[in-house]
């Protein structure tokens, strides 16, 4: 018995060394099968037991026993430790934010975009949004714009489907008037609508060219509405927009949908008006179409020209925001390019 206790004893010493020196977790389960397992060490022993004396096997029984237990706190002891090794406690708080962080500022596109909408809300005008991909009917038809007409060449256009050959064509809005028609459909009239949205055409792209670009388009019909109305709005909203007196050119110029039609020029904001290469040395700068709503629109939308008039304006945010920061490449808007982006942040 005495050789046993002795044998047991080393077991216990040695089991305990290897554990205690143990550098990894791997090797702390293999030694717990070593000498706890089913067929580990310590059990050796207690098959033993059933060749001892009945007296001898209470005492032996018990040093197994302890030698279980003593094996399996040291196991456990070392595993925790891994375990605080691994997931050390910190003093986080988790809810801070990280130090150095960087925040999004928004696109220039969509700074100028709340900054015109502001300004027309100051003169009374709601904000409307609508659909990019639209119907040829609403991009067209409806705005005195018929299937053989050749102002649709101008707005070269992407359909989505060309399986149709109606007014039902699916496609990429070619400017916003099309809300001209939906806000009138759905609201009613009188109404005052600006409605600033993207819009698509099928160009070759380079500086000046984007297939994808922003407008701002503005309707207003009621009783009574005349050119004078026009005029007086848009040459306040303008120099509201652009932050400073700009002089504002008007002159004739043609739409389908609008009867009379204007083209709004203003000043080189470069060159004040002196004449320079963005300005292609004339001194002013494309800024608008405009003109009074024409009576076929009106009627496309069943409403009676006789007792209804308004205007329209459409202006180009993209090209705004090129003006109102001297941007030399339309194509940078849509890059990602941080370094461009970054100079907006607000
Ligand atoms: N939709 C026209 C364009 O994209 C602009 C415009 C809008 C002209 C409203 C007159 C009235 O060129």
């Amino acid at each position: 018995m005495d050789d046993i206790i002795k044998q047991i004893k080393e077991i216990k010493d040695k089991a305990i060394e290897e554990i205690r020196k143990t550098a990894n977790l791997d090797n702390i389960f293999m030694l717990e099968k070593k000498y706890l397992g089913r067929k580990g060490e310590i059990a050796k022993f207690s098959k033993m037991l059933k060749d001892l004396a009945q007296d001898q096997k209470p005492v032996v029984g018990k040093l197994i026993n302890e030698t279980k237990e003593a094996i399996v706190e040291i196991i456990n002891e070392v595993k925790q430790a891994f375990d605080s090794a691994s997931t050390p406690k910190l003093d986080l708080d988790l809810t801070l934010p990280s130090a150095g962080q960087e925040f999004a500022g928004v696109h220039p596109i969509t700074y100028l975009k709340w900054k015109v909408e502001d300004i027309f809300a100051k003169l009374g005008f709601t904000v409307v949004d609508g659909w990019e991909v639209e119907d040829d009917w609403h991009n067209f038809t409806a705005l005195n714009i018929p299937q053989w007409h050749p102002a649709r060449d101008i707005q070269d256009t992407f359909y989505i489907k060309h399986k149709r050959d109606d007014d039902k064509k699916t496609l990429l809005r070619t400017h916003t008037s099309p809300l001209q028609i939906r806000s009138m459909l759905k609201k009613g009239v009188p109404l005052r609508i600006i409605a600033p949205g993207r819009v698509y055409r099928n160009e070759a792209t380079d500086a000046r060219h984007e297939t994808t670009f922003w407008q701002v388009e503005g309707l207003y019909v009621d009783k009574g509405v005349s050119i004078d109305n026009l005029i007086a709005v848009l040459n306040k909203a303008i120099k509201m927009v652009l932050g400073k007196d700009v002089k504002i050119r008007w002159r004739p110029g043609y739409f389908p949908f609008v009867e009379p039609g204007v083209e709004i020029d203003i000043e080189c904001l470069l060159c004040s008006g002196k004449g320079c290469g963005v300005c292609k040395d004339t001194g002013w700068l494309e800024f608008s179409g405009a003109g009074m709503v024409h009576p076929n629109v009106l009627k496309a939308v069943d409403i009676d020209p006789d007792i209804w008039s308004g205007y329209a304006f459409g202006f180009g945010l993209t090209r705004l925001a090129m003006l109102k920061w001297g941007i030399d490449d339309v194509r940078l808007f849509l890059s990602g390019d941080l370094r461009f982006l970054k100079q907006f942040k607000k």
